[in-house]
């Protein structure tokens, strides 16, 4: 997630705007960058890595004027470097944008047919170019701006100065969080409230569609339809801390939160529903090469590991390739047998993990295509990967992984439908079918996240608790897996995940009425749904007590269980993004509950670099 920040006022604007970045550091980034206009004349300095290296640049010669826009980016499109940084410049016309613009490769064209050129190899660049265009048909800043997202397909929160109008900044947006700080003499604009609390605390949430004008005495809105609007401006009392966190008492609970918007993202522009098929950018693979595949094998550890478990049923389902999914850790110490015949899936949150590096080395030294499903652009498995689909998650934050799992999912999801169509074993309109469900789940989400109240008395009933067991079938087994990891990581209670065939092999002798048995049981597919009734049959006649994760309307499993939270459903593959959320928010308040450090637990670092 990009961060934005923009003022206008009676003071040097320079060191405001380096002075809010560094209030947004925590979002994570790997470029910087300002923009501002000072005697009609737009100066920018940008620079890739940290904070620190714009300092010491704007430092050096610092830009002058009372009007500026800053920016810390989040790479999406285009590697982190100095040309990629915000603010991105055409001709006296200076953008920040933090979102995706999903038809910016039809927009450069259409500009570049029309003579422009580009200097970087962002989405957002597009807008400069846009907004100068219409500005060159007569139009002013504010419809410039109008007129150039009117062309966008995507998502935006968008901050643009001119230099030959240098009293206003136009911000405006749309699924991109942006506000606006009102001052006595000054207006402030950004993603984030922590950018703005050391200079005001009157903010305005800028709706979706909402254009703000801000000069140094006034703060306009206009709604979608051009009218103006008086949005109400909050008095913000929580503390700088407070404010990182949106409100959220931890970062894990706000990224538990954030997951519909993070799915959203990582399926965005890449569903090409008419044509039944999915877009990766940087896609090299031809049919030919996906046919001659003898397998696919996926190294991970941790949560990512899971959600490779749950990528094999996903891949082996819709593209018939066999999957292998292998510990990172084990795979480089077993003389794999890995050939040219062979992709490679690595996946890693970070791309900074190195028992997983260290398995993908292993495997390209052995002749195999490596891809990496991976939420940090630039990262080492992005460089090392021949090819790399983002999950476009934003920063996470908290040490236990929660959008990072549920978008490596939607990625997996994504890849299969890719190795299928160019295998041959989906046709389109079965590729759309599976499209359309991917599609839907960002509001699944959204509805599952509804459960919380529920959650947290079943948190609450059982945060005494010494041990928990998950049980899960299918696609499912690999949830049950997760949702222990969740557990142990935070809480430091004892947690097993097991899939529930394997209760009769030895788990089952744990079962009294202490151990908690969580059971995620969806009606779909039907056989091991009915087999995993009959776990809960099991452990409920050993008097353990079972907290069932259902189907809404499943009134059967009410009456076997303890416990029943309701999910909405979703077909088979995609059930364990939906099934996954209440895991993570039971997890959640179990930890919080028993006082743990849940951002930071104890002996977990976020991204393990070393053995
Ligand atoms: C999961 O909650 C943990 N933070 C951990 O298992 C993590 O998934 C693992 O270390 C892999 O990290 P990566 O995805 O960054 O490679």
């Amino acid at each position: 997630m990009c961060g934005i920040v923009g003022y206008v006022g009676d003071k040097e604007s320079a060191p405001i705007l380096v002075s809010g970045l560094k209030k947004l550091e925590y979002r994570g980034y790997d470029s910087a960058g300002v923009a501002v206009v000072g005697n009609q004349v737009l100066n920018v300095v940008r620079s890739v890595g940290k904070l620190r290296n714009l300092e010491s640049r704007v430092g050096a010669e610092p830009p002058r004027g009372t009007i500026g826009i800053g920016h810390t980016r989040w790479a999406t499109h285009g590697r982190p470097s100095d040309e990629n940084a915000h603010p991105h410049t055409y001709k006296g016309v200076a953008v920040v944008h933090n979102g995706i613009i999903e038809n910016h490769l039809v927009l450069k064209e259409q500009l570049r047919a029309r003579g422009h050129e580009f200097s970087s190899e962002t989405d957002s660049e597009v807008f400069a170019h846009l907004i100068h265009e219409e500005l060159e048909r007569g139009a002013d800043l504010v419809e410039a701006v109008r007129r150039a997202v009117a062309q966008i397909k995507g998502t935006y929160a968008l901050a643009v100065i001119w230099e030959r109008d240098p009293t206003r900044i136009v911000c405006t947006k749309e699924s991109s969080p942006m506000v606006i700080g009102l001052g006595e003499g000054q207006n402030f604009v950004a993603s984030d409230v922590p950018a703005l609390l050391e200079h005001t605390r009157d903010i305005i949430f800028m709706e979706e569609g909402d254009l703000a004008v801000l000069s140094s005495g006034k703060a306009e809105i206009f709604n979608r339809a051009g009218e103006v609007v008086n949005r109400p401006i909050r008095k913000i009392s929580w503390t700088p801390m407070m404010a990182e966190k949106g409100g959220h008492k931890h970062f894990m609970h706000k990224e538990i939160w954030e997951q519909p918007r993070a799915v959203a993202d990582t399926i965005r522009g890449r569903v090409l529903l008419s044509e039944g098929d999915v877009y990766f950018e940087g896609w090299t693979l031809t049919a030919d090469q996906v046919r001659a595949l003898s397998k696919v094998t996926v190294l991970a550890c941790g949560t990512s590991w899971h959600a490779g478990l749950v990528g094999r049923a996903m891949i082996e389902k819709l593209a018939r390739i066999p999957v292998e999914v292998d510990l990172a850790s084990e795979f480089r110490y077993r003389d794999p047998l890995v050939d040219a015949t062979q992709l490679v899936v690595a996946v890693s949150q970070s791309g900074e993990t190195l028992d997983t590096l260290a398995a993908v080395r292993e495997a390209k030294a052995r002749g195999a295509l490596a891809m990496g499903i991976c939420n940090v652009m630039g990262s080492a498995l992005t460089r090392e990967a021949d090819l790399s689909v983002m999950t476009n998650a934003g920063p996470e934050i908290g040490v236990a992984s929660t959008k990072a799992f549920t978008t490596q999912l939607a990625a997996f999801y994504l890849l299969a439908v890719k190795l299928g169509r160019l295998r041959g074993t989906l046709t389109m309109q079965q590729a759309q079918e599976h499209l359309t469900h991917l599609t839907g789940i960002p509001k699944l989400l959204e509805a599952v996240l509804r459960v919380e109240p529920q959650v947290k008395r079943v948190a609450r009933e059982f945060m005494k608790s010494q041990d928990f067991l998950f049980l899960g079938r299918g696609a499912m087994f690999p949830v049950a897996l997760e949702g222990a990891l969740k557990l142990k990581e935070i809480s430091y209670i004892h947690a097993e995940g097991y899939a529930g065939g394997e209760m009769k092999h030895g788990p089952i002798a744990l079962i009294d009425e202490r151990m908690p048995v969580v059971v995620i049981a969806p009606r779909e597919p039907k056989e091991p749904y009915e087999k995993i009734l009959g776990n809960i049959e099991e452990v409920r006649a050993r008097g353990g007590r079972v907290i069932a994760i259902i189907d809404e309307g499943d009134q059967h499993v009410k009456t076997l269980a303890d416990w029943t939270i309701e999910v909405p459903p979703a077909c088979a593959l995609l059930a364990p993004l939906v099934a996954t959320v209440p895991l993570q928010m039971l997890a959640y308040h179990v930890a919080d509950m028993r006082g743990t450090d849940v951002d930071q637990p104890r002996n977990l670092a976020k991204s393990v670099t070393v053995e």
